[in-house]
């Protein structure tokens, strides 16, 4: 397997991954950080890489074999939970155009479904900061007064 990028690598380290979690990573193009996210979670975690393109799920596929890594196609603001499918620990996007900060109504839609499909107190990790800046997908309701 080839070894991840030094970009790479700082990401994974400012992830706050705990062997066991599911994550989630969004625009996972060939599969390089979810390859190493699924070495930190374990055989007891799971990890699911997302991508909009085929050929990327495709040669994400072609360099995994480890069973606790799935890879599939849907966009990042199309993503739903399958039938029985458990929800996410964590999520993570790394240089996804639809989360850059340049197309509102995408993000919207996409922090949408990821509510949908995470557990309460979940984050997502997207790089606009250094590393990462850290989104909470799901704000507590206001206790009553
Ligand atoms: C620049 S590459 C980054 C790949 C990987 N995250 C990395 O940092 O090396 C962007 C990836 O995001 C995917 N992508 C872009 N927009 C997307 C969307 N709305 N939903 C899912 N994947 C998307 C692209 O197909 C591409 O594989």
């Amino acid at each position: 397997m080839a070894a991840l990028s030094a970009r790479l690598a700082a990401v994974l380290d400012a992830l706050p991954l705990r062997p066991g979690m599911r994550v989630l990573e969004l625009g996972c193009g060939p599969g390089a950080l979810a390859r190493a996210i699924a070495e930190r979670v374990g055989p007891e975690g799971f990890v699911l890489g997302v991508d909009r393109s085929m050929m990327a799920v495709q040669a994400a596929e072609r360099q995994s074999d480890a069973g606790n890594l799935k890879f599939r196609v849907v966009n990042a603001e199309g993503f739903h939970l399958k039938a029985g499918e458990e929800p996410f620990d964590l999520v993570v996007a790394i240089r996804v155009g639809a989360l850059d900060g340049r197309h509102p109504e995408l993000e919207a839609a996409a922090l949408e479904r990821l509510r949908a499909a995470t557990v309460p107190g979940a984050s997502l990790f997207i790089d606009r900061g250094d590393p990462l800046e850290e989104i909470g997908l799901h704000s507590e309701p206001a206790p009553a007064a």
